[in-house]
Formats: structure tokens, C-alpha cells, sequence
């Protein structure tokens, strides 16, 4: 059934009951018991005209072959994490503080945003900001496109934030951002009351630029998750928060729980329930009043995971990687590393910001093929481009399957994946929800003739630049902007390691 309201053919729907009705430009939408909203929708704007890809200003780099990693590092912030304590912050009456924020293009469209809905967010010293919020249920319209980048978590959670607020906010993002799917997150919003306008993009999908126009008061849903995704569970935890009743999310698959213990710490009342077989019942009491906060962000695993493949891979390194995040719903690549002989050990075990916490040291190792548990995916879904590039210099063959959410990440991460390590001389083999790859057994791989296309993707970006460092002739990425998206330092570190 079509959600609530839909885009088709460049037409507006409309459900109501079982019946579709087309809604013409500048017709009045009443949105359950709310009062009558507008339901004007501004012409969305072209993806081409707010894309961000310049090709003529790309900065294409050759990462070459390194001795040994040896040294001290600190990775930024957790992406996921700083997105949130923004977002909340904004939510919290008062003045939340926090420490180690992670500075990446894509927080920073999230602290943009919340300032066009009426929050101040300012920047205090490195890492460190200062949020004053409005309190739940008085974000403000804004009066521009909410640019979002490169951000799927931004745009996704900020979908949920609008949807129960009596506001209107168009999203737009570059050309990356722009083909990916946003009807996951505007089924169970629209069926919460939100309207929706969305582009049409390929195979009859929902993208961007599209507007939200909230519903007040939206109406709370029990939503279970067609897909393993902590985006959609937390666009409809956070459209919640302004919704009267029980919201509730049922959690087939465990993902990312940040939202979870943020909510929490931001003194919501959201319950969490583990039936026998694993399902998460997430149950949130809507009209909540947050509490500000000091929050301290851990350092990100999903950024530490470069440091970790690079010094496995590399003979000779030893690397430490201090104050890394270590939720077990993100830990997997820990795991499966040393599933295939890595050697990370775990120092200094601690909490930070109510998360776990370690430093790592890690060694240089002779890894091994193995084949991935499909189960494990979800608590390392970014961290599969670095894998494959362990699995390319492991000794026999490394089997991932399960993996079809692989293609609607910042790029088509199979096939992109596939396409660049095989340009550098891995042996890999594409399947349609994984890739089977035959590792050399240790030795460098042939490194590439040109540049490998990154498609707007700092994680295969990085990735490909720990490729460089165990190839012969190195390995040339065309294009390292799209790193400062979440790991505006990794050059720098990755420079500073090498001997
Ligand atoms: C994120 C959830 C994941 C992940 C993304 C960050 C989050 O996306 O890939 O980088 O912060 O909730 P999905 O929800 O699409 O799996």
C-alpha cells in the first residue's frame, strides 16, 4: 500500500483510508486530528543543481608502499554517536556540553541543520560544543533546504524530527546522497501522519530533494523493521519523542543501539525488551522532556578500523589506537579479524560517555580466509570495504554473503569494492550479496595502473589508501575529499605512522 502520502509520476498522493487521491499543488492536507496544515509544497529542487560533485576539483592521491606502521594514534569521534548528542541536544532545554565531537563534513550538515530548526550549536574548542536547545516540540520551520551532504544518517534521523513537528523542511544532498533510498524511513513516518514529496529515482525509488511536512500530534505505531537498519529505527524513535502514547520499534535483527542509550541518558522513559530469540522490543513514551547533558564521545570503530586492517596487513607495524568505541553492536570487525588470526589486543578497558571503551594495540599478522557469518553483519555494516581489503592479503579464501544493504551505502560497496581491488590485482569474485576473494597468502598486491573510482565514498576511499600500503606499485585513489566526511585526519595519521 502507498504510504500516507507519496510522489508518483511527478504526482502527489494522498491515503485516505483504503482510498488514493490525487492531491493537487496548493490543496489543504488535514493530517489526523491536527489542525489543517498547508499542504503546499515547494518545487523541489534538481538534484544536479544542489550536487556537490565537482569531478574538475577532485583530489586524486597514489598511496604508495609503507614499512612498518609504528606508533600512537587517537581516531575521532563515533560518527553515529555525534550525530546524536546534537540532535538531542537541540531536543533538551538548556545547555548540553560535549567533548571529543567528531568535526566531519557530515556532522557538521547535522549541526547545521539544528541550527536552521532554531538550536544554537557552536563550536567551543576542538571537539568541544556548546548545544542550546529548544525543547521537544518546538523545533522551528526553516527557511532554506536542509543541505545534508553526503549524510544518510543525517538526513534519515532529521526525517524523524520533523515528522512529528508542525513544520515543513525540504532535504537535499549530493549526488551520492541523492540516489539513495529514502521510502524506508517515509513508510513508517508517513504512517505516523507525516507527508511526504519525494524525487523519483531509479527502480521506482523515493530520494532526495524530498519535503517532510510533520503531522501534530503524529500518531505513535508498533513498527517492525523490514530491514537491519539503525537509521529507520531511529527516525521513528525520534519522530516518537513528540508523539503522544507508545511508540514502539521491534528490532528483528540487533543494530546500533546509540539512540537507545542516548535517549536514555537524555532522561526519556524508552523501555527495551529481548524476547527469547534475540527480537528487540523497543517501546518509547512520547511527549518526553529531555534533560541537557555532557556527553563524551568515544572514538570511532569504524574509523579505527583502517588502522587496524593497515597494521595487520603491513609486516612489522605495531600500532596503538587509543579510546576506541567498543559497543558490542559494532564490534564485529574486531571479531572476524581475529576470526582469521589478527592480533588486537584490548588495553585499558573502561566506559566513556556510557559506552565501552579500549585502547588497541595491534600487530602485524599472518591473517587467514574465512567465511563470514552472514549474523555478524549488521555490528560491522561499514567496516566490510576494509575487511575485503584484509581478505585480499590473507592466505586463502574469504567467503561474505548476506550483504545486499552493501549496495545502498554512499556507493554500491560490492561492486565498487570489486571493481577497485580488482584494478589493484586482487582475485575477487562478485557475487549478488557479497564477494568471494582468494588472498595472496601475505604478498603485496600488483597495486594499480591509474585511479580507482571512489564515487563519492570515503570509506572506499579509505580503504584503497590501506590497499596502497601493502601493494608494489601502489594504489592511486581519484579523489580524497570525500575522507573529510567522517575522518578529516586520516591522512594525516596515516602520514604520521608511516616509517
Ligand atoms: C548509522 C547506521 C548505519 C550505518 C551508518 C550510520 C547510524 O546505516 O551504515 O553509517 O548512525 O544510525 P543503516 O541504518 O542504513 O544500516
Amino acid at each position: 500500500m502507498l504510504p500516507f502520502a507519496a510522489a508518483k509520476g511527478g504526482k502527489l498522493f494522498i491515503r485516505i483510508g483504503e482510498e488514493l487521491r490525487l492531491l493537487q499543488r496548493g490543496a489543504r492536507l488535514a493530517i489526523g486530528s491536527a489542525r489543517c496544515q498547508s499542504a503546499v509544497f515547494q518545487d523541489l529542487p534538481k538534484a544536479r543543481e544542489v550536487s556537490h560533485a565537482d569531478p574538475s576539483s577532485a583530489t586524486p592521491r597514489r598511496f604508495l608502499p609503507a614499512g612498518p606502521l609504528k606508533g600512537t594514534i587517537r581516531v575521532p569521534g563515533d560518527k553515529s554517536i555525534s550525530h546524536r548528542s546534537i540532535m538531542l541536544g537541540a531536543l533538551a532545554v538548556g545547555e548540553t556540553r560535549v567533548t571529543g565531537l567528531l568535526e566531519g563534513e557530515d556532522v557538521l550538515s547535522t549541526a547545521a541543520a539544528m541550527r536552521a530548526m532554531g538550536a544554537s550549536v557552536e563550536r567551543i574548542g576542538a571537539g568541544e560544543w556548546s548545544v542550546h536547545g529548544v525543547g521537544v516540540g518546538a523545533l522551528l520551520q526553516p527557511h532554506a533546504p536542509l543541505d545534508m551532504g553526503n549524510s544518510g544518517t543525517s538526513t534519515r534521523l532529521l526525517m524523524g524530527l520533523v515528522a512529528s513537528h508542525p513544520i515543513a523542511a525540504t532535504f537535499v544532498g549530493d549526488a551520492s546522497l541523492s540516489k539513495r533510498p529514502m521510502g524506508r524511513v517515509i513508510e513508517p513516518l508517513s504512517r505516523m501522519g507525516a507527508a511526504f514529496e519525494a524525487s523519483e529515482g531509479a527502480n521506482g525509488s523515493q530520494t532526495l530533494p524530498l519535503t517532510v511536512r510533520g503531522a501534530l500530534p503524529a500518531v505513535p505505531i508498533e513498527y517492525r523493521l523490514p530491514v537491519a537498519s539503525a537509521q529507520v529505527k531511529s527516525a521513528v524513535l525520534l519522530a516518537g519523542l513528540n508523539t503522544p502514547g507508545i511508540t514502539t520499534v521491534i528490532e528483528p535483527v540487533p543494530t546500533r543501539d546509540h539512540s537507545e542509550r542516548m535517549l536514555r541518558g537524555f532522561g526519556a522513559d524508552l523501555s527495551v525488551e529481548v524476547e527469547a530469540d534475540g527480537t528487540r522490543v523497543i517501546r518509547l513514551v512520547g511527549e518526553a522532556e529531555l534533560q541537557p547533558q555532557t556527553i563524551e564521545v568515544p572514538g570511532d570503530p569504524s574509523s579505527a578500523a583502517f588502522f587496524i586492517v593497515a597494521a595487520l596487513v603491513v609486516p612489522g607495524s605495531e600500532v596503538t589506537i587509543q579510546n576506541v568505541g567498543l559497543n558490542p553492536t559494532r564490534a564485529g570487525i574486531i571479531e572476524v579479524l581475529r576470526q582469521m588470526g589478527g592480533s588486537i589486543e584490548e588495553v585499558n578497558r573502561r566506559e566513556v560517555g556510557g559506552e565501552p571503551v579500549a585502547d588497541l594495540v595491534v600487530r602485524h599478522s599472518a591473517l587467514k580466509g574465512i567465511a563470514v557469518d552472514p549474523a555478524i553483519a549488521p555490528s560491522m555494516i561499514d567496516e566490510f570495504p576494509a575487511l575485503f581489503v584484509a581478505a585480499a592479503l590473507a592466505e586463502g579464501t574469504t567467503v561474505t554473503a548476506g550483504l545486499e544493504e552493501l549496495r545502498v551505502k554512499e556507493s554500491d560497496r560490492i561492486t565498487v569494492m570489486a571493481t577497485a581491488l580488482t584494478a589493484a590485482g586482487a582475485r575477487v569474485r562478485e557475487t549478488e550479496d557479497g564477494l568471494v576473494i582468494e588472498g595472496t597468502g601475505g604478498d603485496p598486491l600488483p597495486g594499480t595502473a591509474g585511479a580507482i573510482a571512489t564515487h563519492l565514498d570515503h570509506r572506499i576511499a579509505m580503504s584503497m589508501a590501506v590497499a596502497g600500503l601493502a601493494s608494489r606499485a601502489g594504489v592511486e585513489v581519484d579523489d580524497t575529499r570525500p575522507i573529510a566526511t567522517s575522518f578529516p585526519v586520516f591522512e594525516a595519521l596515516l602520514d604520521g605512522l608511516v616509517q
